[in-house]
């Protein structure tokens, strides 16, 4: 039997609810570009890299490069500006308390984020020094649903694939750790009930709990 040892925590909508300003910024965005957006479109973008997420906003319009490098720069700029109020208390109920349960359980702690402010975020929020290993949208190529980024998390931690459990509120977050072959649990209300364990948030979680529903 393969018994768990670690734990990947996605960052964005499972640690803290920075999605709501992801959207907020693309929204912006799409707004003065005159580009139709919807917060239900925003669910597409979910967990997906910042390129990918441009193109789904796109929905196939073309514009050459540089326009895209400039939508792109303007849209992590209005995102940095709403990551300013971002303190401590921007935690998501129960993060606290389930991260320090699985550290004193003994479990390896990392972050799996296609984010490439996850590093900012986490020292805003005081978690960083949490997690052994972070893995962020600079560390792989291929992003979710690709597998990289959990395989070279799980590596980082010294485990082997099937000794962790994701956490994603993602489709795309849980598609990449199901094929990087991790246990998963899915956060929230998208589409993430393909996940070993489906729940609102890890306040509906504890730890023993996780340990004891997977273990195999
Ligand atoms: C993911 C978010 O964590 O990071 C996406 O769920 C976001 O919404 C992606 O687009 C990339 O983030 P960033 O900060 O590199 O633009
Ligand atoms: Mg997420």
């Amino acid at each position: 039997m393969t018994s768990i040892a670690g734990f990947i925590f996605d960052l964005d909508g499972v640690i803290t609810e920075t999605s709501e300003y992801h959207y907020q910024s693309w929204q912006q965005l799409a707004d003065e570009e005159g580009l139709p957006f919807t917060r239900e479109d925003n669910e597409q973008l979910r967990g997906v890299s910042r390129r990918v997420s441009l193109m789904r906003l796109l929905k196939g319009r073309e514009f050459p490069e540089a326009k895209l490098q400039d939508m792109m720069f303007r849209k992590n700029q209005y995102y940095k500006a709403l990551l300013h109020h971002v303190t401590a208390k921007d935690c998501l109920p129960g993060v606290e308390d389930f991260l320090h349960d699985a550290s004193a359980s003994g479990l390896k702690l990392g972050i799996g984020s296609a984010s490439r402010n996850a590093r900012a975020v986490l020292e805003k929020l005081g978690l960083i020094d949490m997690f052994a290993v972070i893995g962020d949208g600079y560390s792989v190529v291929n992003s979710k649903p690709a597998p990289d980024l959990f395989v070279w998390v799980a590596g980082g931690l010294g485990l082997h694939v099937d000794q962790v459990v994701v956490f994603e509120d993602a489709e795309a977050g849980i598609d990449a750790a199901k094929t990087a072959g991790c246990l998963s649990v899915g956060i929230g209300t998208a589409n993430v009930n393909h996940a070993d364990i489906v729940v609102g948030g890890l306040h509906d979680l504890t730890v023993e709990q996780v340990l004891t529903q997977l273990s195999r």
